[in-house]
């Protein structure tokens, strides 16, 4: 009888599924990151990660799924396979390539610190005379505050946020004096007028590429061809004007 419920169940599933189905990845992404990540005014994924990855694909031929997720555990979600890979602002550091794998890289990006325009500390007064730096939780910005902060030179309070979208409405109402993060955001944020960059962290540069688990190469292929594809392709810099990315 098992046997037979289980041929029936796979005769089943044979019939229901249409020929040719797509494979569907799910993408996990941190949606308090704009340009590259965040969610329009109707409430579906928007930015430059999902359009690029969206893109991608339709080219390669698969589905796609952006999933919410917090930052802090995003790794860690990827490799308890409850998503299949993440592009969502992520530089390919070193100690993170021991646990994942990355694409091509596709961007670079420097760590600057943002204040409110009218501030006048540069840097290197704002990191030595105690003042609150924000900065999100479990990102390389966080990682180079904690490691200056290990160096007598410098004094400082970290605050640290689930988003950077939240350390910046700290910023806004003054709780915060200064907030670390990507040049790509800090960019974006100094269109506003509110704020401008009190100066870059004398640090190599970031790349950004995809995470996926480490072994899947299936679709470390398909992310890299695509790329690789989309970089070529006009709709390259088509996207990067949409989103204002430099
Ligand atoms: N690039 C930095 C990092 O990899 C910050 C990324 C934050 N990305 C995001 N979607 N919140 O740590």
């Amino acid at each position: 009888i098992a046997l037979l419920i289980s041929v029936l169940t796979a005769f089943a599933c044979l019939c229901l599924t249409p020929a040719g189905a797509k494979e569907v990845y799910i993408n996990g992404i941190d949606f308090g990151f704009p340009p590259f990540g965040y969610v329009d005014k109707s409430g579906n994924p928007a930015g430059f990660d999902v359009e690029c990855v969206n893109w991608i694909a339709k080219e390669m031929g698969f589905e796609v799924k952006h999933q919410p997720m917090d930052w802090d555990g995003i790794i860690p979600a990827l490799n308890a396979k409850k998503i299949d890979f993440i592009a969502s602002g992520m530089s390919a550091t070193e100690s993170r390539e021991k646990i994942v794998n990355f694409t091509m890289a596709y961007y670079e990006v420097s760590q600057v610190l943002v204040v409110l325009k009218d501030r006048t500390e540069d840097l290197n007064t704002l990191l030595t005379t105690g003042k609150k730096i924000g900065s999100q939780r479990g990102t390389t910005s966080t990682k180079r505050l904690k490691d200056l902060l290990a160096t007598e030179k410098y004094k400082f309070e970290i605050v640290e946020y689930d988003s950077t979208d939240l350390s910046i409405e700290d910023l806004k109402i003054g709780r915060i004096d200064g907030s670390a993060m990507d040049s790509s955001i800090a960019y974006e944020l100094n269109k506003d007028g509110a704020y401008k960059t009190a100066g870059a962290f004398d640090v190599p540069t970031e790349k950004y590429g995809y995470a996926v688990r480490k072994g899947d190469d299936k679709l470390l292929n398909l992310l890299n061809q695509g790329l690789k594809k989309l970089m070529a392709d006009p709709q390259w810099q088509v996207l990067k004007d949409k989103y204002d990315i430099h």
